[in-house]
């Protein structure tokens, strides 16, 4: 199997939750990689110093302020890339929440809340780059930004919901690599399942646990490049290759049951 990023250098890819994290790292690796890359997030000042630090490469960053809660934001949002950029050939749905919640107390608030996110906005966000592709003929990609949450749960205090959204995004990608292949599309889409990645997602409450002390002095942690590594090398593959699910843990992890 020969692995190239070729194909992609000059075309339009779209990252959400791009102002930080796992999404920053992912859209910074794809500029430098050639890409046009629009990036959705609410903190546009962040998107923006990412922009200023990128302006040396061939690929060039496009920051849209966009809440992935709302519909009419992301539709906005599409409609923008659109016009301005040109046919989409790669989606990163990595824009994701976690409010600590139990599902004893919870609110239904912060439940939808991170449903709407991680599970409704995600998929608003793929129909409307499928819709893109199919009008301009584009075999693109949809990447899924999952969780080892999405495949079992956590023995970490109030992720009840955000393990039941991401559980979600596993159903949802297989549902969708059927869908497109029975359409006779040629329309890649993976799940990236990371384990635990040091980003803002953490919560405090999480941070101050015992279990994870123990993990930051072990280093039992990924760091954001290690999941772009992943997903370069997803991208990389050739057209008939698709690599359906990818788990990247750190060595060492135990929380999953
Ligand atoms: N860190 C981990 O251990 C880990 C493990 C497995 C999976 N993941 C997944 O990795 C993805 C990225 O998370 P991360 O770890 O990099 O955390 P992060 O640094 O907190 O990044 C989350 C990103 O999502 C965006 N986002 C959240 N709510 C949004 C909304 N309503 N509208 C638009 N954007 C929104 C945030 O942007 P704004 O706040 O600026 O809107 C931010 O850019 C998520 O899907 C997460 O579930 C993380």
């Amino acid at each position: 199997m020969v692995l190239s990023m070729d194909r992609w250098k000059g075309k339009v890819a779209v990252v959400t939750g791009a102002s930080s994290g796992i999404g920053a790292a992912i859209a910074r690796r794809l500029v430098e990689q050639g890409l046009q890359v629009a990036v959705l997030a609410r903190r546009k000042d962040r998107l923006e110093d990412l922009r200023s630090q990128l302006e040396d490469q061939s690929g060039k960053l496009h920051p849209i302020q966009a809440d992935i809660s709302k519909e009419e934001e992301i539709l906005e949002a599409f409609k923008w890339i659109k016009q301005n950029l040109g046919p989409i050939h790669i989606l990163v749905n990595n824009a994701g929440t976690n409010v600590p919640a139990t599902l004893s107390e919870g609110t239904t608030k912060d439940w939808t809340t991170i449903l709407q996110v991680n599970v409704i906005g995600l998929s608003i966000a793929t129909r409307e780059a499928l819709k893109d592709m199919k009008e301009n003929k584009v075999n693109g990609h949809i990447i899924h930004i999952n969780s080892v949450a999405g495949h079992q749960t956590l023995k970490i205090p109030r992720v009840g919901m955000y393990t039941a959204s991401k559980h979600g995004v596993t159903a949802l990608t297989e549902s969708l690599r059927l869908e497109l292949a029975l359409n006779g599309s040629k329309v890649k889409v993976t799940s990236i399942s990371p384990g635990l990645v040091d980003t803002e997602i953490l919560s405090s409450e999480i941070k101050n646990t015992e279990i994870f002390k123990k993990i930051i002095e072990n280093k039992i942690i990924l760091n954001p490049d290690d999941i772009v590594d992943g997903l370069i090398y997803v991208l990389s593959t050739p057209p008939h290759v698709q690599v359906h699910e990818l788990m990247i843990r750190p060595v060492g992890e135990t929380y999953g049951s």
